[in-house]
């Protein structure tokens, strides 16, 4: 999917940058700016950073469930993320995701699937 239009950034993108990023002493907070920088590009007209940060979230989340990257990384870069994303539309779309996921999981729990972790 596409995420940003004007650099031509797909979330598979952003994953990867993600997956380079917090494999790095020290890593930085996975920003959009951040990112896009990893991937070698920049933001021009900005009408996709609320939807970076939400893909950021996300794929923080998913990365840190399969193992690729260290659950401690993620969920101390999801929280600083969280902070910066305070009061703004990108809050707004991670409250989203996380409520969806939440419904699937209790979705599936009421069908005998095993939710997960
Ligand atoms: S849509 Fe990403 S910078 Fe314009």
């Amino acid at each position: 999917m596409i995420i940003c239009s004007c650099a031509v950034i797909t979330d598979l993108d952003i994953e990867r940058a993600l997956i380079e990023i917090l494999d790095t002493p020290d890593a930085p907070l996975p920003t959009p700016g951040v990112v896009y920088k990893q991937l070698q590009k920049k933001m021009v007209c900005c009408g996709c950073s609320a939807l970076a940060v939400e893909t950021i979230y996300n794929k923080m989340e998913k990365l840190a469930e399969t193992g690729v990257v260290c659950p401690y990384a993620c969920a101390c870069a999801q929280g600083r993320l969280l902070k910066c994303a305070d009061g703004t539309h990108a809050m707004r779309l991670i409250e989203n995701a996380m409520a969806n996921r939440g419904s699937s999981r209790r979705s599936a729990t009421a069908n005998g699937e095993l939710a997960p972790a």
